[in-house]
């Protein structure tokens, strides 16, 4: 298979996993070529580190390399509609760290942009298609809890200001734990549920003010802006009803991360911000859970799998896993329990409803 030719736009602290993939194992199918940051610095360094074979003085220059085929945005929330339009408007596809984009708008303009360029859109999460992940969906696809009724996620902590460098933006319009961790979590149950038709919730922003404790920023106060503990109802398609709560308000809790409840079993889920973990299963005539083995590979942090399976459905000409459908509808989930929270009333998804095919266990 010809290599997809890559290049990379922000190289701040998730950048590094992302280089080391796919200039390893993910290099069978992509072709890394350079990077780019509006620090031109952290550009230069990246590009020495990992032996890239171009330089970019500028993300203007990396997407004038008409070479370069897809442009991977490893940018800011806030940043992320900008990038992924110039990459779209410059013919190139585009995969985007989660969210898609800060504002739903942007990602119908972005998605209609990328219609009319003959181009694809994708992004993260790809923690879905890990070996974790989806072992649970052949668990489900093959009947082992019977029908899904039910869905639990729970993503709860107190906030990033105590370990990430530059913490400001989870605090700041586009951030919040719900459109900060929420893509693992609802990216999981759509991929294990199904599509979405309906949410309601609530939110709540319990302290107005977040104390950096990190270096470099340590002593900065930061105003919280935006809901930081986000209670969600999700009417599934298939008349499944899920329950969801992120936050970044909470010390301790003993909930667990994910769980789907079927009308023959329970599924315990691994983290979805993971690529492994343990998957377990308790049928209703079973006196325990019992651990399952893991059916398909891809368990360590295999951060990239996304543009390396739409690498490969680029160059066959299939649709992608990882798709704009899939972040669009994720997108879309989380602002409607926003919009639900803010309206005191149901969100009706417009979206079409996508539940991406299971990845064959020898990719
Ligand atoms: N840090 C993590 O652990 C983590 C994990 C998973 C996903 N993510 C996601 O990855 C993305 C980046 O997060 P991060 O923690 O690496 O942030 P970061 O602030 O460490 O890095 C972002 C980089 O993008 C550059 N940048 C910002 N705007 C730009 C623009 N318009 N053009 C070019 N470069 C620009 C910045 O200079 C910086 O180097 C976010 O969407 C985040 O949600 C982060």
């Amino acid at each position: 298979m010809e290599r997809l030719r890559v290049g990379i736009v922000g190289v701040g602290n998730i950048s590094g996993i992302y280089l080391k993939n796919l200039t390893t194992k993910f290099s069978d199918r992509v072709e890394l070529l350079g990077c780019a940051d509006a620090i031109p610095e952290r550009a230069a360094r990246a590009t020495a580190e990992h032996s890239l074979p171009r330089t970019y003085q500028s993300p203007e220059q990396l997407l004038a390399d008409p070479d370069i085929e897809l442009v991977l945005n490893l940018t800011i929330p806030l940043a992320h509609f900008d990038v992924c339009l110039a990459a779209v408007e410059a013919g190139k596809h585009t995969y985007v760290e989660k969210p898609l984009s800060v504002e739903l708008d942007q990602a119908e303009r972005l998605v209609a942009a990328a219609a009319a360029n003959n181009v694809r859109v994708g992004g993260a999460p790809d923690t879905f298609l890990g070996g974790g992940l989806q072992t649970c969906r052949k668990l489900i696809d093959d009947g082992w809890i019977g029908k899904p009724i039910a869905a639990a996620a729970f993503m709860q902590n107190h906030g990033h200001e105590s370990w990430h460098p530059d913490p400001e933006f989870y605090y700041k319009t586009g951030g919040g734990p719900m459109f900060d961790m929420g893509p693992y979590y609802v990216t999981a149950l759509v991929n294990l549920v199904g599509p979405v038709s309906r949410v309601s919730g609530s939110t709540r922003t319990t302290f107005p003010q977040r104390l950096v404790t990190s270096e470099p920023r340590k002593g900065t106060v930061i105003d919280v802006d935006v809901p930081t503990h986000i209670v969600g109802s999700l009417e599934f398609e298939n008349g499944a009803i899920g329950t969801i709560i992120t936050s970044f308000d909470v010390w301790a809790h003993h909930l667990p991360l994910i769980e789907i409840y079927g009308t023959e079993g329970s599924l315990s889920v691994p983290d979805p911000n993971g690529f492994g973990g343990d998957v377990k299963v308790k049928r209703f005539n079973h006196d325990e859970w019992h651990t399952i083995p893991l059916t398909h590979g891809h368990v360590e942090n295999s951060r990239g799998l996304g543009i390396a399976e739409a690498a490969d459905a680029i160059r066959h000409q299939r649709p992608q896993r990882a798709s704009s459908d899939l972040t669009h509808h994720v997108l879309e989930i989380m602002h409607g329990i926003h919009i639900a929270a803010e309206a005191g009333r149901r969100y009706d998804l417009k979206t079409p409803g996508v539940r991406p095919e299971p990845l064959p266990t020898d990719f």
